[in-house]
C-alpha cells in the first residue's frame, strides 16, 4: 500500500494537474482566506489581477451586476492534418452569477472545448473570456493553474479519483496541494463527505464505491476549496437514470447552498431542463433553447435522466450570441 503523506498527496495532486489539463483540478480555499501562509511556492504563483470587463456590461448601466462570465468574439480553431477545424467563431456569451446553465448539443459540437476554455483549461484562438473578472484567455499556464485552483471546481463524466487513496484523502488532496496540513485537510474533507451524504464511506477507496458514490466524492473534491464556479462535463453521463437523477439533485442543492454559478454540459435534456437556462451549441453557434414538454412529469425525480427523452427547441438565434 502506498504511503499517504501530505507531501506525497500534494505532489500527486500537482502531478495530476500537470499531467493533463483535462483532468480535474480543484481550488483549495476561498480568495478571502489567507492562502499565502498555507500554500506552497509551487501552488501559489502571483495572484492573477482582475481585468476590467469589456463592452456594454462594464460598469452597471442598468444597475445590474456585471456577468461572472463574459465571452466576446470567441474563436477556437484546431489545426489538423486535414486542415483547419473551426469549432466556433464570433461567439458571445454572458452568464450571471448564480445561474445554472446547461450546454447541450450533438457530439463533436465543441461543448467540452467551450467548457475547457471557460475554465482556463484550454486557450481560445481569438476573443476574450472574462471569467470572475479575469480574462482567462490571456493567462500564462501558471496563472491559469492558480486561477483554476482558486475559482473553479470541475466535475467530469469519469470521476478521476486516485484509486490508491481513500475517498477522504481524495477530497483532501486539493487542500494539501495548496499547503494545508494533512489533519486539517482530512477534517475538511470529512465535512465535505458528510455534505454529500458519504460520511460513512471516507475510508473506502474509489474501487470500493458505487458509480454514484464516486461521483459524489468527485463533487466534494471539486468544491472543497469553495470555488465560485462549478463546471461539469457530462457529470451524470456514466450513471444509470436513477443515479443520474440523484447526483443531479445533489448538484442542484450544492449549487444553491454554496452560492455557485454552474455550467453543466449534458446530453440529458430532462436534466438540462432543470437548469435556469439551456444553451444549445450547434454549428458553432449558441442558441438559447426552451424545453418542449414531452408529457413526462417525473423529470425532477430519480427516474429523470433518460438521454434525449426531452426535446429542445431553439428559442431564437441572435448571431451566435447567448447573452444572459
Ligand atoms: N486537440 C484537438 N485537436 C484537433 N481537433 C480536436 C481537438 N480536440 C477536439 N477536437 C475536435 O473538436 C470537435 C469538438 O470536440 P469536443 O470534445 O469539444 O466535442 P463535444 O461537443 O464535447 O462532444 P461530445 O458530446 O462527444 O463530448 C471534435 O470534432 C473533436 O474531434
Ligand atoms: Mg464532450
Amino acid at each position: 500500500m502506498k504511503q499517504t503523506t501530505p507531501a506525497a498527496a500534494s505532489q500527486q495532486a500537482r502531478n495530476q494537474d500537470a499531467r493533463t489539463a483535462r483532468e480535474p483540478v480543484s481550488r483549495v480555499q476561498g480568495p478571502q482566506q489567507s492562502d499565502q501562509a498555507q500554500a506552497g511556492p509551487q501552488s501559489n504563483p502571483a495572484p492573477v489581477q482582475p481585468d476590467s470587463l469589456q463592452g456594454s456590461q462594464q460598469g452597471s448601466q442598468q444597475d445590474s451586476p456585471p456577468p461572472i462570465i463574459q465571452v466576446r468574439n470567441l474563436e477556437k480553431t484546431y489545426s489538423t492534418a486535414r486542415g483547419a477545424l473551426t469549432l466556433f467563431q464570433g461567439l458571445d456569451l454572458e452568464i450571471q452569477a448564480g445561474e445554472m446553465v446547461a450546454i447541450v448539443g450533438q457530439s463533436g459540437a465543441g461543448k467540452s472545448t467551450l467548457l475547457h476554455i471557460l475554465g482556463a483549461l484550454d486557450a481560445p484562438t481569438a476573443g476574450s473570456v472574462h471569467c470572475a473578472s479575469v480574462n482567462v484567455a490571456r493567462l500564462s499556464e501558471r496563472q491559469a493553474a492558480e486561477f483554476r485552483n482558486r475559482e473553479i471546481g470541475y466535475v467530469w463524466q469519469f470521476h478521476y479519483l486516485l484509486p490508491e487513496f481513500t475517498a477522504r484523502e481524495n477530497v483532501a488532496m486539493p487542500l494539501m496541494a495548496r499547503g494545508l496540513r494533512k489533519p486539517e485537510a482530512l477534517e475538511a474533507a470529512a465535512n465535505w463527505l458528510r455534505e454529500v451524504g458519504l460520511e460513512d464511506r471516507g475510508d473506502h477507496r474509489p474501487g470500493e464505491l458505487s458509480g454514484g458514490e464516486q461521483q459524489r466524492v468527485a463533487l466534494a473534491r471539486a468544491l472543497v476549496n469553495n470555488p465560485r464556479l462549478l463546471l461539469a462535463d457530462e457529470p451524470t453521463g456514466d450513471l444509470d437514470a436513477a443515479t443520474a437523477g440523484l447526483v443531479f439533485d445533489l448538484i442542484e442543492r450544492l449549487h444553491a447552498t454554496h452560492g455557485l454559478t454552474s455550467i453543466l454540459v449534458t446530453h440529458n435534456l430532462d436534466l438540462a431542463a432543470r437548469c435556469t437556462r439551456t444553451l444549445r451549441l450547434e454549428a458553432g453557434r449558441l442558441e438559447t433553447g426552451r424545453r418542449v414538454e414531452t408529457g413526462k412529469q417525473e423529470a425532477r425525480g430519480p427516474e429523470a435522466g433518460r438521454p434525449e427523452s426531452g426535446r429542445l427547441e431553439p428559442g431564437g438565434r441572435d448571431g451566435g450570441t447567448a447573452a444572459g
